[in-house]
């Protein structure tokens, strides 16, 4: 395909996918031309055939536009290419998306959410965030960032590199691309490499937003089972025995929602596998902060040709300053460059700035030391809980923030517990929610710091529920 061809594709797929909306304004030719590595008269030749097609519009002196009446025909036209065999899960019931939404949101007043995933607030750096945000704000340079440049604050990349090798990840800060957040990461992952009607592996179960946005995207999912050691390797690979396969997206530390992270004999296994297989594996490590330190990744165990690694601030420092970063092999990274540049440009390097700012301070590491003390009492405390109203875990984990818990006997289906919990005001994260294909389960994921901090609601309820099971 010639270079024209290539720029006009990789626009046309990023219309369809709507990561450029109607009326959006494209990056200037010269911008193009700069994360694309080409001359600025192939973009513009790449631009006339877009126009060509209807699909952008050029303002007098103001650059390029995405046409406002493209989408529906951009759209019909690449879904009709495609089979799309997951559509109909999409559909999410009211009481799912009433569910999934509440779940999410933060400052719910009207219950106590005892399933979510984030942190009660004075379990964040309160007063690192407070003194970064004033030293961000007195910096000269603040004025000068602009739009920062491509692969995100390159101050914060250099600090990254440095404290990666603690992850025996040894990197330079140009392998790293910073993002907002581990969403915008997987999202970049997804759609820089994968196409619509492709089939991806993930963890099953697994967490529930990527799940969405992956069927969103029309994408073919596979649940690999996941174990208290990782995912099941036998299952995963008579998955690959039969179909063609390229990526695996997995959360293999402190994993969403069950709690557990891989063993080294499972990493082994799958990096095995995935090397047999020409598997691509994508680690979403977005909680890696909170692991105690010493832990490997399997981007360390297996390099940045076989697996792209995924790191955030979000369950560690803060979820609201949206900041995560990617680590990749040069091609691969610069690829996921483009893609961001071209569907949201920078991210901002001030919040990135903030995040630097935190993670130099001393006091800093102090706090996450006690962070991850508090949330191994928790998990005691909830494991002793568990056992004097005859629940089951589904593993042991004593770090991060979820413990993935069940009746020993009655109910088995969390999707009417979770019902009822939500009349006696409390917001479980019910089992179902963590499969593509929302299936029945008797799991419920638990935030074992707002177990702590909810007890008097969470407890009592519990305990009534296992009378009248
Ligand atoms: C497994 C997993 N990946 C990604 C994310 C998104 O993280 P971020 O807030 O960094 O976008 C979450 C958030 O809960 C998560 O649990």
């Amino acid at each position: 395909m010639s270079l024209v061809k290539r720029i006009f594709h990789t626009f046309a797929k990023a219309f369809a996918e709507q990561m450029i909306r109607p009326g959006e304004k494209l990056p200037s030719v010269r911008l193009c031309a700069h994360m694309f590595q080409i001359s600025p008269s192939t973009i513009v030749a790449a631009f006339e055939l877009l126009k060509e097609e209807g699909m952008i519009e050029s303002q007098r002196g103001s650059g390029f536009y995405m046409s406002e009446n493209f989408i529906p025909r951009a759209q019909s036209k690449l879904l009709r290419q495609n089979s799309l065999p997951m559509k109909e899960n999409m559909e999410l019931s009211i009481d799912d998306s009433w569910l999934l939404a509440n779940v999410y949101q933060a400052d719910n007043s009207d219950y106590h959410s005892v399933g979510c995933g984030w942190l009660p607030a004075d379990w964040y750096p309160q007063q690192e965030i407070n003194k970064a945000l004033r030293d961000t704000s007195k910096s000269t340079q603040i004025a000068n960032y602009g739009y920062g440049t491509p692969y995100g604050n390159e101050n914060l990349r250099i600090y990254l590199a440095h404290t990666l090798a603690e992850r025996s990840i040894n990197v330079r800060h140009d392998n790293i691309l910073l993002t907002a957040g581990a969403s915008r990461a997987l999202d970049l992952i997804s759609s820089a490499f994968l196409n619509i009607g492709d089939t991806v592996l993930v963890d099953e179960p697994g967490y529930c937003n990527f799940l969405s946005s992956m069927l969103g995207k029309h994408i073919k999912l596979i649940g690999v089972k996941w174990t208290p050691q990782g995912p099941d390797t036998e299952h995963m690979k008579k998955i690959l025995e039969k179909e063609n396969i390229k990526f695996y997206f997995t959360n293999p530390w402190l994993h969403n929602p069950t709690g557990a992270s891989i063993s080294l004999n499972g990493a082994h296994r799958l990096l095995t596998l995935a090397e047999k297989y020409q598997l691509t594996v994508v680690e979403d490590d977005v909680s890696g902060d909170l692991l105690n330190p010493g832990k490997v990744t399997l981007s360390a165990l297996a390099g940045l040709e076989r697996v792209i690694h995924i790191g955030s601030f979000s369950k560690s420092i803060s979820p609201g300053l949206r900041a995560g970063y990617i680590v990749a092999a040069p091609n691969t990274l610069n690829r996921l460059m483009q893609y961001k540049m071209m569907t949201g440009l920078t991210s901002s390097s001030i919040i990135e700035q903030v995040v630097l700012n935190v993670l130099q301070q001393t006091s800093y590491k102090k706090h996450l030391k006690t962070v991850r003390s508090r949330l191994a009492q928790a998990h005691r405390d909830i494991r002793k809980f568990f056992e004097e109203i005859n629940w089951e875990v589904f593993c042991e984990p004593d770090e991060g923030y979820y413990v993935y818990g069940r009746p020993k006997e009655g109910t088995t289906d969390s999707r009417s517990l979770a019902e009822q919990a939500r009349s006696a005001g409390l917001l479980f994260a019910p089992g179902y929610l963590f499969h593509p294909d929302h299936k029945n389960s008797p799991w419920i994921r638990f935030n074992v710091a707002f177990c702590q901090e909810k007890k008097e609601y969470l407890y009592p309820f519990l305990k009534k529920i296992g009378k009248t099971s």
